[in-house]
This record gives structure tokens, C-alpha cells and sequence, in this order.
């Protein structure tokens, strides 16, 4: 919880390598590779979803919300709330773990 909390304090870049790899297993638990393309990820990369490769450039998530580690991870926990139109399913994702791959998104999506 310190680590996690460390982690997404900080800018970009800065995530340790054991929140890196919590972070890519809740993506592996939760199977957002089977709608998107997830940075820094291997296969599944679905295209149901818009790339997430490049989700630390947007400037909105879902076109709607400030692309603040906030509000993504406020998006990715419950979707339908942020953004009541959305296609992205609620996956039951849990604040804490939303959090991490919100920070996770925002540390690795910088593909142009
Ligand atoms: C069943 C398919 C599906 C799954 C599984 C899925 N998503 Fe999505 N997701 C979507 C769709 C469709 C959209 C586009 C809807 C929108 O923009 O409102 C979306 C949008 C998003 C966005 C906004 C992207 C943008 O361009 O702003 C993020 C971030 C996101 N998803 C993250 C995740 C994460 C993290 C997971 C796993 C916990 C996940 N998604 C699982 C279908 C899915």
C-alpha cells in the first residue's frame, strides 16, 4: 500500500518495477487486453476499445473526462458512472486496483 501510494504520486515514468508488474497482472485478471491494446503488453491486444497505447497523451478519457489520474481511474472502476453512454463494460474493477492501472495507463500509454 506505501509503494502503491508512492507510485501514484508521482509523474509519469516512475512507477517501481513490483507496482508495474501488480499493475500488468490486474490488467491480465480483468482482460482488458481482449478490447485493447495495452502498452507495453503482449498479446491479447483487442481493437473493440480505442488503443491504450498512447493513454498518457489524451487529453480526455472517452472523450468526456480530463485525462487525470483521477478521473481515469475513477473511469476505469465504474465506467457507466463517469460516462453513463459508454460501450466500456463495468469489469468490477476495485478503486485501489483502478488506481494502479490508472497510473499504470498514464506511466506507459505515451506512444505517440
Ligand atoms: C468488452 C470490451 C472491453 C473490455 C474488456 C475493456 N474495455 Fe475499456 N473500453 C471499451 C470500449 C468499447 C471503450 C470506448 C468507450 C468510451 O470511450 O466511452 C473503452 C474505453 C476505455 C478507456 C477510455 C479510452 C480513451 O480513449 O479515452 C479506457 C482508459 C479503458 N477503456 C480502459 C480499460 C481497462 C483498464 C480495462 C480492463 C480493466 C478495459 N478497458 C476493459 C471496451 C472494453
Amino acid at each position: 500500500m506505501f509503494l502503491l501510494s508512492l507510485g501514484f504520486c508521482q509523474p509519469a515514468g516512475h512507477l517501481s518495477r513490483v507496482e508495474t508488474e501488480q499493475a500488468r497482472d490486474l490488467i491480465r485478471q480483468h482482460g482488458c487486453g481482449s478490447c485493447h491494446v495495452v502498452p507495453d503488453m503482449p498479446a491479447p491486444q483487442g481493437n473493440t476499445g480505442p488503443s491504450l497505447a498512447d493513454q498518457g497523451r489524451k487529453a480526455y478519457v472517452a472523450g468526456v473526462l480530463p485525462n487525470t489520474p483521477t478521473m481515469l481511474a475513477a473511469f476505469i472502476h465504474d465506467p457507466k458512472r463517469m460516462n453513463p453512454p459508454t460501450a466500456m463494460p463495468d469489469l468490477g474493477v476495485t478503486t485501489t486496483n483502478a488506481q494502479l492501472i490508472a497510473a499504470y495507463l498514464l506511466d506507459r500509454g505515451g506512444a505517440p
